[in-house]
């Protein structure tokens, strides 16, 4: 079974329309669809935002639904130039950019006494979902990296410069290093999948509107073909 969380209630509602005797049960307020998806079991929900939601939701795909696998997908601000509105960021590995103990001497991002704080993406997932994104949207541009993740949506420049000299990443949302998180506790793998939807700037909020719907078009035509190759 693969847990799909999807960031977006259109995007889940798409998955969940494609997917064959769906079963909806509601937990913790948030309404996961069981059935089969292009061929594979799969349990689709909608996670709601930010952490502590991402947090709870992974935790019950992994005790009531028992997932192999668990991937997000959703849309991010970008935090490299070459990284435009449109393009797909595949998770290399993910980290909370808000987990901040440097008053204790720990780095940012650092979470005190976990052996773990940059949790890494399942390899064959990460193949899976390039090779996905290949073939179901061969017009978007597919970039590898690591995502970043905190209880903020950026849209300020110093925010972004922050984030890019700190961490080094190519993209930055809401939900996905807790996910990670969540799953690496549980020992399951994850993915990541974004959609870039702004550049993390000013512009953010208004760009991010405009690009939704896009974003869901795109994402869903990708699971469809990633499930089947996991
Ligand atoms: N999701 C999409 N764009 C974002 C941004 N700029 N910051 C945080 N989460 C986002």
């Amino acid at each position: 079974m693969i847990g799909i969380i999807g960031a977006m209630e259109e995007e889940v509602l798409a998955l969940a329309d494609m997917m064959e005797g769906v079963e909806s049960t509601k937990i913790a307020g948030m309404v996961f669809k069981k059935g089969m998806l292009n061929g594979r079991e799969a349990v689709v929900v909608r996670s709601g935002i930010g952490k502590v939601n991402a947090a709870v939701c992974t935790q019950i795909l992994a005790d009531i639904y028992h997932v192999d696998a668990v991937i997000n997908t959703g849309v991010a601000g970008s935090l490299k130039n070459e990284i435009n509105i449109g393009d797909i960021v595949v998770s290399s590995d993910a980290l909370q950019h808000d987990m901040d103990a440097t008053g204790f001497g720990y780095a940012p991002g650092v979470i005190p006494r976990m052996p773990v704080s940059v949790f890494v993406a399942d390899k064959k997932l990460v193949e899976a979902a390039k090779a996905a994104c290949t073939e179901a949207v061969p017009e978007i541009g597919v970039f590898e990296g690591r995502v970043v993740s905190g209880d903020q949506f950026i849209t300020d420049k110093d925010t972004k410069k922050r984030l890019i000299d700190t961490f080094d990443a190519c993209c930055t949302e809401m939900e996905g290093a807790a996910i990670a998180q969540a799953a690496y506790l549980n020992g399951i793998p994850f993915l990541i999948i974004r959609a870039i939807s702004d550049k993390a700037d000013d512009s953010a909020s208004m760009d991010y509107s405009e690009f939704e719907r896009k974003a869901i078009e795109h994402s869903v035509k990708l699971m469809v073909n990633l499930i089947q190759r996991v």
